[in-house]
């Protein structure tokens, strides 16, 4: 374990197909004035919405709602939740819904009663919240971000065409989240694919750094290995709760900050597909898949070592008499098979893109960078390959 870190995570988790039933024990902590947010109807399709409500009423408590966030939440959608809370005098969030919700529960909770302008301070300059901070709590329905463990919370601002992520301390972590699998058998095929890239990938950009024999390596090795074997058996059986459960907990593991744990990261894959998705508002993961194979290819030659590791250990390749080149390739080749397996589209623009937006795309996208410090010109390259 090469680097220093401190490692803390305030979030509760009831996890399992009773974990509903803590909902109201939870909420006794707080105040009576909830604001319920949800997205577009699916959780009043599934009847969820009902069985909450009654639990919300039984408590006693005062329900206000922000119905109909979309899929990468726009800081339109939260400037109004935020409005609501002040007007509400709103004691708790109860974020009901996949990742995007979660993330703009989390907007809505620090944007409340931030002096300024929330954009710029937090997503933006990285600010921290020094003003008062409403609680967060999580019912999850779609497994992918592990928004429901985390401070993440990323926002698309429309004006200005920019899908930025913050990564808040622990006080807007959620308090807690309750984690059924059953609520993802409804989610569609291909949201639940984007839901399994997404966890992929945050496993891949973690472990695609340094060169030193960590334990988190063979952690993500581990999760790996559940998610793939998970993912073929939810392809098969959307209702098969096994594979749900193990898919939902990977998702959690996979960005709960645990497997990023004495890891520099990588995360440009992250940076360029919240491009793609501020001008296509295409589904995350997919957007992940389309630039992760030509991103690898840009890349892997430098730090080969790892590529191999993971052709061998991810994907169970016999190496030996590859060279360094081969193996890489095949571990890189491996990945995008079962990014076909998944059925996930193979080019950017099956996903809407444009060629005119390719250029606006690479010089929007904040550079991060693992084992090779990307330009401008490289991500541009990337994606017209990923064209
Ligand atoms: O809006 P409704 O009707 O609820 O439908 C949603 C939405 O259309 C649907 N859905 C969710 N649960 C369902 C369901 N449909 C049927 N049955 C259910 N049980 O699924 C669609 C997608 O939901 P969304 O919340 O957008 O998906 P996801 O969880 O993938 O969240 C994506 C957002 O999270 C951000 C992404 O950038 C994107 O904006 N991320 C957040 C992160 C974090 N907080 O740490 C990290 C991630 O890397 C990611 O960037
Ligand atoms: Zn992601």
């Amino acid at each position: 374990m090469k680097y220093d870190f401190c490692y803390y995570n305030p979030t509760r988790i009831h996890f399992g197909k009773s974990a509903l039933d803590n909902l109201g024990a939870e909420l006794s902590s707080y105040g009576d004035n909830i604001l319920l947010m949800y997205g577009r109807g699916s959780v009043k399709a599934t009847g969820l919405y009902d069985e909450i409500m009654a639990i919300l009423k039984a408590s006693g408590k005062k329900v206000t709602e922000l119905s109909g966030i979309k899929s990468n939440p726009t800081y339109a959608q939260l400037q109004e939740g935020a409005r609501l809370v002040r007007e509400n005098d709103i004691d708790f969030i109860l974020a009901v819904g996949g990742g995007s919700v979660i993330d703009c529960a989390k907007g809505v909770s620090v944007a409340a009663y931030c002096e300024g302008d929330a954009w710029e301070r937090f997503w933006i300059n990285g600010e921290e919240p020094t003003e008062r901070i409403i609680p967060v709590g999580s019912v999850l329905t779609m497994a992918g971000t592990a928004s429901e463990m985390n401070g993440g919370s990323v926002i698309t601002n429309e004006e200005v065409m920019l899908k930025n992520g913050k990564v808040f301390g622990p006080a807007v972590y959620p308090k807690f989240s309750i984690l059924n699998p059953e609520y993802t058998f409804t989610v569609p095929k291909n949201q639940m694919v984007s839901g399994i890239y997404d966890v992929f990938s945050h496993l891949c950009e973690q472990y695609f750094s340094g060169d030193d024999d960590n334990t988190t390596d063979y952690l993500i090795e581990g999760v790996l290995a559940s998610l793939i074997t998970a993912a073929r058996a939810a392809l098969k059986n959307p209702e098969d709760y096994e594979a749900r459960s193990n898919i939902m907990w990977c998702a959690t593991l996979g960005l709960n900050t645990v497997t990023g744990l004495s890891k520099t990261q990588d995360w440009e894959v992250h940076m360029i597909e919240h491009q793609v998705g501020a001008y296509t508002d295409c589904p995350h993961g997919l957007g992940l898949a389309v630039v992760s194979i030509p991103y690898y290819k840009h890349i892997y030659k430098y730090g080969i070592d790892k590529f191999v590791r993971f052709a061998k250990n991810v994907w169970n390749i016999d190496t030996d008499n590859m060279t360094k080149d081969e193996a890489a390739l095949a571990g890189i080749e491996a990945l995008s098979a079962f990014i076909r397996e998944l059925g996930i589209p193979q080019t950017l623009r099956e996903l809407g893109a444009t060629e005119e937006m390719l250029p606006k795309i690479a010089n929007s996208t904040v550079l991060g960078g693992g084992y090779k410090q990307v330009t401008a010109d490289d991500v541009l390259a990337i994606l017209k390959e990923a064209f």
